[in-house]
This record gives C-alpha cells, sequence and structure tokens, in this order.
C-alpha cells in the first residue's frame, strides 16, 4: 500500500520521516490515526504499529480496502457546541467498544482544523493505554489544544513537547496519556521545545 500525499493537506515528507522513526521506536500494538486523508500518515503508521485504526469523515478519503495491518472507519461529522463539529462518537464507541485502555499511538490531523480538535482526548481517553504516546500535527495552531488537555487532565497530560521539524510553521505537539494521576502537579506543568529541524 503507498499513498500520495497531498501537497496542502497532508504531512510534509519531513514529518512523515520522523513519524516512521518515531511509530518504529514505539513499535505500538495499536495505533489510531484522526484524519485518513490522502492516506500517507496512515500508511505510515502501519509501517511501524501491529495494527492501525485510521478515521475519516469524508467517504472520498476512506480508504480503498482494509487489510490485516490497516482498518479504515468512516464517522461522519456531528455537531458538538458552538459550531464545532467531530467525528460521530456513536459511530466510534460501537468500534471501539471492548478497547479500553488498548490503544497506544494516537496520532490527530483530523477533521479538519476549522472543526476543532479539542473532542479527540476528551473522546479517546479511555482507550488509551497508561503511558500512551499522544501526537498533534500541526503544532503552532495545535499547542493551544494540549495546553488546554494539560490544564483539564493534570497530571495525566505529562512530558508534552512541540517537535519543530522541517518548515518553521510545521512540528508536532507530543505527549504521554497516565491513566494513574501524579500526585506531584508541578508535572504538569513542564514544557520543552526540541528542534528537529
Ligand atoms: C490534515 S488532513 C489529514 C491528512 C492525512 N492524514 C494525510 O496523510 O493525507 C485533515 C482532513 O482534511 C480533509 N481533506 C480535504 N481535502 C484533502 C486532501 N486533498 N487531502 C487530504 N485530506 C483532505 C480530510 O477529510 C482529512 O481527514
Amino acid at each position: 500500500m503507498k499513498y500520495t500525499r497531498d501537497p496542502i493537506m497532508s504531512p510534509s515528507q519531513k514529518v512523515l520521516d520522523w513519524l516512521i522513526d518515531t511509530v518504529k521506536s514505539c513499535h505500538p500494538h495499536l495505533a489510531v490515526d484522526l484524519g485518513t486523508g490522502a492516506g500517507t500518515s496512515a500508511e505510515t503508521i502501519s509501517r511501524g504499529s501491529n495494527l492501525t485504526i485510521t478515521i475519516e469523515n469524508d467517504k472520498k478519503f476512506l480508504l480503498p480496502e482494509n487489510t490485516e495491518k490497516v482498518i479504515s472507519i468512516y464517522a461522519p461529522l456531528r455537531p458538538i457546541d458552538k459550531g464545532r463539529l467531530w467525528y460521530d462518537k456513536f459511530v466510534l464507541s460501537s468500534f471501539f467498544k471492548g478497547l479500553a485502555k488498548e490503544i497506544d499511538f494516537l496520532w490527530i490531523d483530523g477533521p479538519m482544523r476549522r472543526y476543532g480538535r479539542e473532542e479527540a482526548l476528551i473522546f479517546f481517553k479511555e482507550y488509551l493505554k497508561d503511558g500512551a504516546r499522544v501526537f498533534l500535527h500541526d503544532a503552532q495552531t495545535e499547542f493551544r489544544v494540549a495546553q488546554e488537555w494539560q490544564r483539564q487532565y493534570q497530571g495525566q497530560v505529562i512530558d508534552l513537547k512541540v517537535i519543530r521539524i522541517g518548515r518553521e510553521d510545521e512540528g508536532v505537539v507530543s505527549f504521554k496519556f497516565k491513566n494513574k494521576k501524579f500526585l506531584n502537579p508541578c508535572f504538569a506543568e513542564q514544557v520543552s521545545i526540541i528542534n528537529n529541524m
């Protein structure tokens, strides 16, 4: 399976190169890719994980077929509040039923930024393994989302990093999600910036 990146909507080749190194070093059992789009992130993640589930709201971007390594799910967008939209939670809950604390790698690059990505951790936190790695593409705009999660889930969003890759305006926010809360709230305050240009 090989997909061609969209020059505007897909992660840059440098980000995909970083992603393959990262996923290979984590070697997740179950990875989730939010925003299938052109399929390049799903394909990249699948090269280092046992199983990748990729979620898309637009039927035209569904992967042509499921394989042993990648499952493509259609979840249309539904209103949440204040004009924000997110994937249909009924569809996702039905699919992920029985998979509580099973996901160890979550890559967030969908839905399109204008719809909001704040719901991703709110929905997926119960499905994340203790210490799961979570990544948000588009660090410039999405860092505030991760900071809000850090505030909301104090002691659970830990090791928060902004990783700058390639162009100055492109990067990835990375953190680990703890299901068991740390007693020391200072953990929640830490943010490091890593240059990987
Ligand atoms: C940032 S894109 C996701 C990119 C995707 N992970 C990839 O590897 O191409 C977020 C969403 O934009 C939408 N989209 C609209 N036009 C697109 C295009 N030409 N290529 C990819 N995604 C597109 C899709 O619904 C997609 O889920």
